[in-house]
């Protein structure tokens, strides 16, 4: 059964769809078969790992217009349902409205080991339906003071689905991004994020990603950041993160 993880925060550019992509790269070189959904209609995940914007959505298959099958677009770096801006303003309606992912993921769920949900940082109705659908959740977080006054806010949204659809949800952890290793502040913000990731009963992953131009030099040219520059700090970082969930998942499959 596939393990389904979110990356999730309130704030636009805290390294989501950049996390997603190192993820799924990281993770089907480890050999796990890997699902990514593009649920943001600026599409970013889907530019990054070179899919077809013009593909079916996850919005298609929703609404009955395709099979999911039909919808996955096979890359390098693991499968991909692409979005586009046929996503912005998505309305769902009806009861069980926010169920809609999780039943339309189910067919799926022996075909892959990790299915992983990019959002979008207002917290729409497909948001919603990420969390419902997930086991767990990952909150990337530019390391700066606005990105940590964000994070009560996705704790917000965590807990609400917690109270009215998911009761098992997890948060995996918060992990910092873009992080200047030389900058005082910024390692004073680490410290306030561990406070409040532990009040939030979780913690700040100690892989921590840096600020790295060679990461938007391979989003740029569409490479896999992974391979792109296997020995920059950026895909060390990450390839460090990966080890440290894939030990964490392991455990909770125990
Ligand atoms: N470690 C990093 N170093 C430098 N730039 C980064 C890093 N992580 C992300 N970025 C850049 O920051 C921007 C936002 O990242 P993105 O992953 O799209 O965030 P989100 O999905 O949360 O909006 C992108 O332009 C991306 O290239
Ligand atoms: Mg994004």
């Amino acid at each position: 059964m596939a393990k389904i993880i979110s990356l999730v925060s309130r704030k636009g550019g805290a390294g989501k769809s950049t996390t997603a992509q190192a993820m799924a790269a990281g993770f089907t070189a480890k050999g796990y078969r890997v699902l990514s959904v593009d649920l943001d209609g600026q599409a970013s995940l889907t530019h990054i790992m070179a899919a077809d914007y013009a593909g079916r959505t996850i919005f298609d298959v929703m609404r009955g217009a395709c099979s999911i099958r039909d919808a996955v677009q096979h890359t390098g770096a693991g499968d991909i349902i692409s979005a586009n801006n046929s996503l912005d303003d998505v309305e769902i309606n009806g009861d069980g409205r926010e169920l809609l992912l999780k039943q339309t993921l189910e067919p799926l769920a022996s075909d892959y080991d990790l299915i992983l949900l990019d959002t979008v940082a207002a917290f729409d109705i497909l948001t919603l339906n990420a969390l419902t659908a997930s086991t767990g959740v990952i909150i990337p977080a530019q390391c700066d003071i606005l990105n940590l006054n964000a994070l009560k806010d996705s704790y917000d949204l965590i807990q609400s689905a917690r109270e009215n659809v998911n009761a098992g949800l997890k948060i995996y952890g918060v992990l910092l991004t873009r992080i200047n290793s030389r900058s005082k502040t910024a390692a004073q913000i680490a410290e306030m994020f561990k406070e409040a990731a532990a009040a939030m009963n979780t913690r700040v992953f100690s892989s921590q990603i840096r600020e790295s131009a060679t990461v938007q030099r391979a989003q740029a040219l569409q490479k896999n950041l992974l391979t792109f520059r296997p020995n920059g700090n950026a895909a060390r970082n990450y390839q460090d993160f990966i080890n440290e969930l894939e030990i964490i998942l392991k455990m909770e499959s125990d």
